[in-house]
């Protein structure tokens, strides 16, 4: 299974990347399973201009890195949606690749185009944030949900982990660590049972 961890934060090492790594150990005690890094930081992706050029092809007319994006989002078997908290949302990186996702919204809504598949494709929210507030991830937990709908795959329960600001915050909590692991293996265990919650 080729598993696609999207990583929305700028700071390379830092907390939100080092839960996927740990996520993505757990994925790999399964020899079927890949995995693949995407740093979103690191790419030319141009927010979307609301052109509406998607709305009668279901293809963004923006030709920058988003378009190579396109076609692993649609390989992936499992999607990991990576993002530290910011101002209560995820951060602009990774607003920025959802909003060029138009383009999949307008295939579903507009022109219908819906695919056949033999698998249940999953995506998740993996985040992280400096307080403790009982609201923290709900923001970020309904863009990532909207994205899943557009996306046509069922949205899994999601690994949120508060309280983490410095940049080895999260490597240097082994408790945190290994529930980030078990996330991975429960994962390859239960087959993404759409019920199943860590
Ligand atoms: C621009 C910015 C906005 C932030 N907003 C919030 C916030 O609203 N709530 C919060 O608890 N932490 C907030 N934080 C803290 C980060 O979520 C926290 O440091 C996180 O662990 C960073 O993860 P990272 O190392 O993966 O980037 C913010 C940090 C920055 C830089």
């Amino acid at each position: 299974m080729k598993n696609l961890f999207i990583l929305g934060s700028p700071r390379k090492s830092g907390n939100s990347k080092n839960m996927a790594r740990a996520v993505a150990s757990g994925i790999l005690q399964s020899t079927d399973n890949n995995v693949e890094y995407i740093y979103l930081n690191a790419l030319n992706i141009r927010p979307c201009q609301g052109c509406g050029g998607c709305n009668k092809t279901g293809t963004c007319v923006i030709n920058d890195d988003m378009q190579e994006l396109y076609n692993k989002i649609d390989e992936a078997h499992r999607l990991f949606f990576v993002s530290p908290i910011y101002f209560y949302s995820v951060s602009a990186q990774l607003k920025t690749f959802i909003d060029r996702c138009q383009a999949q919204w307008a295939q579903k809504y507009l022109l219908h185009r819906t695919q056949t598949r033999t698998i249940i494709r999953s995506g998740y929210l993996l985040s992280c944030a400096a307080t403790k507030g009982e609201k923290l991830f709900e923001g970020a937990e309904l863009i990532i949900q909207c994205l899943c709908d557009t996306l046509d795959i069922h949205y899994g329960a999601p690994l949120l982990v508060k309280n983490v600001d410095k940049i080895h915050a999260v490597q240097n909590n082994m408790g945190i660590m290994a529930d980030c692991v078990q996330f991975g293996t429960h994962l390859i265990k239960n087959q993404d049972s759409p019920t199943d919650k860590l």
